[in-house]
């Protein structure tokens, strides 16, 4: 801890790590094999963030090509795949693989991808979608079916690209990378995998999809707004980078 506060002063680490912990609900603190971060004892994942060698804007301007593969037949052959992530996988990014899933078919690429959504925590694993988000999501004719499930270090091999909802979300993924790349075989770059799903917005320019959790109706509706436009322009930007995908 000492070697990752070195050069923050004090009072600057001490004010938000007061801040990341009043914002946490109590059941967030148990979480501590997935996110160390989020022990109150600790203050690790604000050090990371100011401190980390990652830039965000790096990982922002990164490649979508996928993901380095063995053979160019299995270039060919093996289906792009996008991970969607938010804090807890019961809101935004199911809603994000249901509309991204329902681009896909409508477009009938379904069987060139492979989509999934996963959280930074794992307190709502197993459980389906918020019932608010699966209804509103429903209204505009998607069907949210995934369980939520907690990321996981082979989400960072076995993902082209990975989609974080909020910059806290981008920064526990990257924090987590951090942690899993000194104890399993990841790629070194596969960092770069992460982007901010409103930097693919073209009709908003809000930078973020806000956590719809704790507020009304209208929030879910905002969520989709947002998600429905960054789907577009990513499975676009996919599209326009891995030629591939239209030729096979
Ligand atoms: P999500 O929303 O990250 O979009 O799935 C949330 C889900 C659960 C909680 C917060 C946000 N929660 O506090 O349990």
């Amino acid at each position: 801890m000492k070697a990752l506060h070195s050069g923050v002063p004090t009072h600057l680490t001490s004010r938000l790590c007061h801040s990341l912990h009043s914002s946490l609900k109590p059941q967030f603190h148990v979480l501590l094999p997935l996110f160390p971060s989020l022990q109150t004892s600790t203050c690790h994942s604000t050090s990371v963030k100011l401190t980390a060698s990652f830039s965000p804007g790096s990982a922002s301007k990164a490649s979508m090509a996928a993901s380095t593969p063995s053979t160019e037949t299995e270039t060919e052959t093996k289906p792009f795949s996008v991970l969607f992530v938010c804090l807890g996988n019961i809101c935004r990014s199911p809603a994000a693989e249901g509309v991204f899933t329902d681009l896909v078919k409508k477009r009938g690429l379904d069987s060139k991808f492979k989509i999934d959504s996963a959280g930074t925590i794992d307190y709502h694993e197993g459980n389906q979608a918020d019932p608010r988000m699966r209804a509103a999501s429903k209204r505009r004719g998607i069907e949210i079916t995934s369980l939520s499930r907690p990321i996981k270090a082979a989400d960072f091999r076995d993902f082209d690209v990975i989609l974080a909802m909020d910059k806290q979300n981008r920064a526990d993924i990257l924090e987590a990378f951090n942690r899993w790349k000194f104890r399993e075989p990841l790629p070194e770059d596969a960092y770069k995998k992460v982007k901010l799903m409103c930097s693919y917005c073209k009709k908003h320019d809000e930078t973020e999809v806000p956590d719809p959790y704790y507020g009304g109706a209208q929030g879910f509706e905002k969520v989709l707004d947002l998600l429905e436009d960054a789907c577009e322009s990513l499975l676009d930007s996919v599209l326009a980078e891995n030629k591939h995908i239209l030729d096979s």
